[in-house]
């Protein structure tokens, strides 16, 4: 009997944890125990029965080959799993956001819609994917641009996506939800989105001040805040499930606690950030600056989550502290991996909303078309954890994803551009999560 080549220990205080790099179920034992088990490894303490099921005392090596085998093919399931369908409503926007890539988009891109005949041949194709896994759960996600620059379609869909989930042929567990800036809601668009439960999530990139540095109307530059505050209260009064998301540029760094305080008035209980990315990155933060940036905007994050404890408020960190308890390793960072199909506002097929893949119009594929078995779909997967050398000697892998493909597509022409914000914040989460389950109070440490 011998340690496997995977076997990780981290120690605090009497206590230390041994975990499997690519399977980190975490098994705490006294530190003098493991010293004296190293000395002798002919003793026998209750947890060895443990370690050998963990695969981190094996027989031979072959137990270890078979274990990188395992988590790869792990890996690549979860991200074959159709999870979200994007349907872009419109590629135009009425807001101007500094970093947002939309605007870089051609004029003739611009004023694209998504027509109601292209909307339902990309409901057909997801009902296809959804039919094949066992998945009971997926999202339609209305995007854009502005996806209520074209509501028409928008209100097509929810009555067509109503009548296939009462006939049967999408899943009743298909949920909705509207990324919006909001600004062009009004009250019979709420009561839809009461009535058809659709999920509203606004971008609001920090109190007044901060959010109104970038996120300006396309027309005259004016700040957006009190507009969007104004909606997100009209949904509350509403009855209308709503969300926030958050932009980390440099203007909104070190204001989350402020904005947490005045979303909390407003009573909205989920938040998600998105770290900044692609060319908003490399335009506002300066080479020798970047990493210094990126080390800030995974602190905040995680500072909140360490002051308050509450791991369901946050998306990023939900997601994280989730896949560990479930032992779902290697998460969905982004599922841009083959988890999700996008359909533009012109009808093409895309797996990302950033990214024209050019995979063809959506009337037009064969019969045959998954998007997870795509030619760039297995390009990307290519930025897994388990194969980027950036993460040959990072033993806490097993809680990151692949990052933002089309981030290190835009800002450096390299599609395997290691995604630093979406490393180091997992990185940092393991640690945290390594010791949540600790039996003592190690825990908080
Ligand atoms: C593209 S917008 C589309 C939906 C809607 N118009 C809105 O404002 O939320 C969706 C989200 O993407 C975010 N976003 C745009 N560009 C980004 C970038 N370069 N890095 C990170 N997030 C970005 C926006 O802040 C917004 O929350």
């Amino acid at each position: 009997m011998k340690t496997s080549r995977y076997l990780c220990l981290r120690e605090r205080g009497p206590t230390v944890v041994l975990f499997h790099e690519l399977h980190p179920v975490p098994i705490y034992i006294k530190k003098s125990d493991w010293d004296e088990f190293q000395g002798d490894m002919t003793r026998y303490f209750d947890w060895i029965d443990d370690l050998m099921k963990e695969g981190l005392l094996i027989e031979t090596d072959l137990v270890d080959d078979q274990a990188y085998v395992d988590a790869k093919k792990m890996a690549q399931e979860s991200l074959s799993v159709p999870r979200i369908l994007y349907l872009i409503l419109a590629q135009g926007c009425n807001f101007s956001c500094g970093y947002c890539p939309i605007p870089r988009l051609s004029e003739a891109e611009r004023s694209k819609c998504l027509s109601k005949e292209d909307a339902c041949a990309g409901l057909d194709l997801w009902e296809k994917h959804v039919k094949e896994s066992n998945a009971d759960e997926n999202y339609i996600i209305f995007y854009g641009g502005e996806p209520l620059l074209n509501k028409e379609t928008f209100c097509f869909c929810l009555e067509e996506i109503a009548r296939r989930k009462s006939n049967g042929s999408l899943p009743v567990g298909t949920a909705m939800m509207l990324a919006t800036n909001g600004t062009l809601l009004d009250e019979n668009l709420m009561s839809l989105c009461r009535t058809h439960d659709v999920l509203v999530a606004l971008g609001v990139d920090g109190p007044k001040s901060r959010n109104d540095k970038l996120r300006v109307y396309a027309t005259n530059g004016n700040g957006t805040y009190d507009d969007i505050l104004a909606k997100l209260k009209m949904l509350q009064v509403h009855g209308v499930r709503t969300a926030v998301s958050t932009s980390l540029t440099p203007h909104v760094l070190g204001s989350l606690q402020e904005l947490d305080k005045l979303l909390q008035e407003v009573g909205v209980t989920k938040y998600g950030i998105n770290f900044l990315k692609g060319k908003g990155l490399i335009d506002m933060v300066s080479e020798e600056n970047r990493m210094s940036f990126v080390n800030a905007s995974v602190e905040e994050i995680i500072n909140r989550y360490r002051s308050t404890g509450d791991a369901s408020y946050e998306y990023q960190v939900e997601k994280k502290i989730r896949a560990f308890k479930e032992r779902a390793f290697f998460p969905i960072d982004c599922t841009c991996y083959g988890n999700q199909l996008v359909i533009r506002a012109d009808g093409g097929v895309s797996n990302c909303p950033f990214y024209d893949a050019k995979l063809g119009h959506v009337a037009l594929l064969p019969e045959s078309f998954r998007i997870s078995q795509t030619k760039v779909v297995e390009e990307w997967r290519k930025r897994s954890p388990l194969e980027d050398p950036s993460f040959k000697d990072e033993d806490g892998k097993a809680l990151a994803g692949n990052g933002c493909a089309w981030s290190s597509i835009d800002a450096y022409g390299n599609p395997w551009h290691t995604d630093e914000a979406a490393k180091q914040f997992s990185l940092t989460m393991f640690e945290i999560a390594l010791w949540l389950e600790a039996p003592n109070e190690e825990k908080n440490t």
